[in-house]
């Protein structure tokens, strides 16, 4: 298939972009600076600079394209660290989960294009009530933490328009597998702590993983919605001193609610206390996906082996295991 991938150029747009040639499809590939052109030319696609936030300048590269599929990956979130003003944060990114997938879906329409795979996120939407790890069919959360109103109606709001054309919404786990992952440096520096007792689940899932589910996505027809996580949803308390380990750093804060709720804000605070896992049950049933890291217990250390021997303290080598102790 011709396949255009809106927001090719982010961390998961580069690993789908070669999981795609490999499967023998042709790949278009957008981003919003001019700077990653060449990074896309590289990995193999035909790069596109394309603001998804401009419908006209949609509607006309969709046509000109003519793909047979589109996969809508923009998002805003490179340099995130606001956790308190959370909505603000991601309002660029919320823009680009509504205006864009209309934009995106308009064009659709218009060029005849036969199937559509949309980024959505799966830990931060599930009801917080009930067992610890959702199930697509598992309620959502109606009364989300105030300041991450926007962010959660903005996921819901593609979900259904996506499905609503036929498309198939990914909730995808927390991504994890580049060195810049957004937890590394936080987790190095010590500033993500274990707030109250740790007990919010999250999934994740290896960028790998996830571009994989994605190509087995685009060959099946929608409507539908799939949670792309891997097999292991853990409390923060189980993961947290593992990641820091994998990244030979020492051991996370405990904070109390109370403090986190005063220094991070509330949206942090149901994160890291409240919020529910997922089950890829449907995915790997429907799509036939299989997992090369099935859990973050082993994927931390695969991901993050090379950054620890790279990064140096005083000149000599991090020993993970060792620094975790102190
Ligand atoms: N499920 C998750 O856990 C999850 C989901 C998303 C992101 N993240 C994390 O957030 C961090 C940043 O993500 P990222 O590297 O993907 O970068 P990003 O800044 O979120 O950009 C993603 C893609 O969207 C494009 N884009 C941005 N604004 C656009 C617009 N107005 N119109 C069209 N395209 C636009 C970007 O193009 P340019 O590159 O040209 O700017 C890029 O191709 C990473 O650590 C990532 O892992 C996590």
């Amino acid at each position: 298939m011709r396949v255009l991938v809106a927001g090719a150029s982010g961390a998961i747009g580069t690993r789908l972009v070669p999981h795609l040639i490999d499967a023998g499809h042709e790949v278009i590939g957008t981003h919003k600076s001019a700077a990653s052109a060449e990074r896309l030319r590289a990995l193999g696609a035909e790069p596109l600079q394309l603001d998804l936030l401009d419908p006209d300048a949609v509607t006309g590269a969709v046509l000109a394209q003519k793909p047979d599929a589109i996969v809508h990956q923009a998002t805003a979130l490179a340099n995130l660290t606001d956790l308190k003003n959370f909505d603000r944060s991601f309002h660029q990114t919320n823009q680009l989960r509504t205006r864009g997938t209309d934009a995106l879906l308009a064009a659709a329409q218009d060029a005849g294009v036969r199937r559509f795979v949309a980024q959505s996120y799966a830990s931060l939407k599930y009801a917080r009530t009930g067992g610890m790890v959702k199930s697509e069919d598992d309620p959502l959360e109606e009364n989300p933490a105030a300041a991450m109103r926007e962010t959660v109606a903005a996921m819901c709001y593609l979900e259904q328009k996506v499905s609503a054309a036929g498309g198939t919404a990914l909730r995808y786990g927390a991504f994890y597998g580049a060195d810049n992952d957004g937890l590394v440096e936080p987790v190095r520096k010590r500033q993500f702590p274990i707030v109250g007792g740790g007990g919010g689940v999250l999934s994740f899932i290896h960028l790998d993983d996830a571009a994989a589910a994605t190509v087995l996505a685009l060959e099946h027809n929608g409507p539908a919605i799939y949670n792309v996580v891997d097999d292991d949803p853990a409390a923060v308390r189980e993961w947290l001193p593992v990641l820091a380990q994998a990244l030979g750093a020492k051991r996370p804060r405990r904070v109390p609610r109370w403090l986190a709720r005063l220094l991070a804000g509330e949206v942090a605070v149901v994160m890291a206390t409240e919020s529910r896992g997922a089950s890829n049950a449907k995915a790997k049933r429907e799509l036939g996906w299989t997992l090369r890291y099935p859990s973050w217990r082993t994927g931390f250390v695969a991901a993050y082996a090379s950054s620890v021997r790279a990064h140096r303290e005083g000149g000599r080598l991090v020993d993970p295991v060792s620094a975790a102790r102190t």
